[in-house]
């Protein structure tokens, strides 16, 4: 069911949501009310303590888990009444996702890697090894596509991760820590490749960090605390000029990719 994206449509349309894992005095509230809207092309940050509620959010945003309540609508259809099939779906041709932990399969070759999502989806061999090179080439790692996991870097590793991420034409990227396991000129790298897909491929990103200063490359910062949004703001407001001071400009940073 293909509908027109309106002006007014949200990407990402979250009410009331909760999330509480276990019951009886055990239960743990995760999530105790989130409410959230972000609009196609939008650049998120979501900030917050350890242990406040943004993994499981990014989860059920990601419809790798169901809440126990509240609404989520994405791209204007209800998630919660998606049968199975239509959410395994959802996930592999609407969302792609970007782990702190790369999550690349050890024993295939980073061009497989990027196949696999294709693969699940039906696409055939022919587009998707089309596919799947022409995503290593923009993610400059042409030439290391048979190569596996472990004869690359971290940040190569995440590159090919975020590849894999969009192999099924994802307009929607989600990003767990995707730099804790980076060093201070990988994840400049990995974050300027975020900001030219938001920009130049009108990708919409949300991406979880506890680092105030890759939070400085989004948009927008809403801050968790308890399982509740307690901030949501624009970067200039959230973020302190100084550290934003440390951001490369568009031009700069395709020099860092480079
Ligand atoms: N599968 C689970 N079963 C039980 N409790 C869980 C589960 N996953 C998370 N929790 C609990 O839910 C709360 C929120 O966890 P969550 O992982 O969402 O936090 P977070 O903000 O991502 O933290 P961090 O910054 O450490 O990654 C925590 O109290 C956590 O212990
Ligand atoms: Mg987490």
């Amino acid at each position: 069911m293909q509908r027109p994206v309106l002006g007014n449509e949200w990407l990402i349309d979250v009410r009331d949501l909760t999330k509480v894992y276990g019951d009886g005095p055990t239960a743990v509230h995760a999530l105790r009310g989130v409410s959230l809207r972000v609009r196609a092309g939008e650049f998120v940050a979501i900030m917050g303590p350890s242990g406040s509620g943004k993994s499981t959010f990014m989860h059920v945003l990601g419809c790798l888990d169901r809440p126990t309540s509240g609404s989520y609508r994405l791209a204007g259809e209800e998630v919660s009444r998606l049968s199975p099939d239509q959410l395994a779906l959802a996930r592999n041709t609407r969302i792609g996702f970007v782990f702190q932990s790369f999550n690349l399969l050890s024993r295939t070759t980073a061009l497989e890697n990027v196949e696999l999502p294709m693969l699940y989806a039906g696409v055939p061999r022919e587009e998707r090894l089309r596919r799947a090179r022409a995503l290593l080439d923009q993610m400059g790692l042409g030439e290391r596509a048979d190569h596996r996991p472990s004869e690359l870097s971290g940040g190569q590793q995440q590159r090919v991760a975020i590849a894999r991420a969009l192999a099924n034409g994802a307009p929607l990227l989600m990003a767990d820590e995707p730099t804790g396991n980076l060093d201070s000129t990988s994840s400049a790298d990995i974050l300027a490749l975020f900001r030219w897909l938001n920009r130049e491929r009108r990708i919409t990103i949300v991406l979880v960090t506890h680092d105030v200063t890759i939070a400085a490359w989004s948009d927008r910062v809403v801050t968790f605390r308890d399982g509740l949004i307690i901030g949501d703001r624009p970067v200039e407001e959230a973020v302190p000029a100084s550290v934003r001071a440390g951001v490369p400009s568009m031009a700069a940073a395709r020099g860092v990719r480079a």
